[in-house]
């Protein structure tokens, strides 16, 4: 009796672990194949009737509810730089800008920071996802805009909108990830079309102190002072961290403020974050 019963234990265990197998190798792979044309199937239904970029914007939304990327990764707002952020706040006492622009939204860690400045804010991304982040993100910010598109024509735009302040407006240069880096049209169109503009690059190379790092995406695509050489014909003066980067914490990204004018070079000198780059005068 005990014997025939443990047998039929083991043929029940067998078959358990056959169907197991069965369901493993081949039923989730063939349900995870039907739910992904399903959510195929579903996208494709959603942009034929509200446009790719649209649904993208709303699945940005949908991982901002659901928490999907808790953190930016780049470790708080300007990249978590301490002495970055008091040159900001001390830059906005001395120059009161009408406004701050933004290149490179990303999942709006620093326009959340910039939001706080008491002025308009302008920031734009070009990928949907990140945007429709941000944008629910920040939805309560009502002096927050955001645009969808690529930097270079989102400043043309702004250029054009007679509401946009043309005066007196801090710039986050920070649209690089890609091979076409939109840095040196971005700042020649800044320094073309603005009065008083002080410009922040992240990324960028800080020529005395390697600890820094810096963006270089080849092909003469690094974020250097080399870079900006085509256009120093602007007239502007480069202003680097005070602070050695050994004294530097979180991710040690370099940076620079360009400016070009007499009242925001004062400003930038009266920066105890800042110091300005005499060699590059000569
Ligand atoms: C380093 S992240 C920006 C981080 C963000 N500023 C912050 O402080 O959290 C760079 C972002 O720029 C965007 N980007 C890259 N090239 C761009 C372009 N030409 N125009 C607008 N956004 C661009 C990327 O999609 C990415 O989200």
């Amino acid at each position: 009796m005990e014997n025939t019963a443990g047998t039929g234990d083991r043929a029940g265990c067998r078959l358990w672990g056959e169907a197991t197998t069965l369901y493993e190798r081949v039923c989730r792979p063939a349900i995870r194949i039907l739910d992904n044309l399903m959510i195929h199937f579903i996208r494709q239904l959603l942009s034929a009737a509200f446009g790719e970029k649209r649904v993208d914007c709303w699945l940005g939304a949908v991982d901002c509810i659901f928490h999907r990327q808790p953190t930016t990764g780049f470790g708080g707002p300007l990249n978590g730089s301490r002495a970055r952020l008091n040159a900001f706040e001390e830059l906005k006492r001395l120059c009161s800008f009408n406004a701050v622009v933004e290149t490179g939204t990303y999942r709006g860690e620093s326009t959340l920071f910039f939001a706080d400045a008491g002025c308009p804010v302008y920031s734009s991304e070009v990928n949907p996802r990140y945007l429709g982040y941000a944008q629910l993100r920040l939805w309560a910010r009502s002096n927050v805009h955001f645009c969808l598109g690529d930097s270079r024509q989102f400043l043309r735009r702004l250029i054009q909108d007679s509401t946009v302040p043309k005066d007196r407006v801090f710039f986050y240069l920070d649209a690089h990830w890609h091979d076409d880096l939109p840095l040196r049209e971005e700042v020649d169109l800044i320094f073309r079309h603005w009065t008083r503009p002080v410009v922040m690059i992240d990324d960028f190379q800080v020529p005395d102190d390697s600890g820094y790092q810096f963006d270089d995406y080849g092909g003469g695509k690094k974020l250097s002072l080399e870079y900006l050489n085509p256009i120093a014909h602007l007239g502007f003066i480069p202003f680097f961290p005070a602070l050695p980067s050994s004294e530097e914490v979180g991710l040690k990204r370099g940076w620079v403020v360009l400016a070009g004018d007499g009242f925001s070079i004062d400003q930038l000198r009266a920066v105890a974050q800042l110091r300005e780059w005499r060699q590059h005068n000569g």
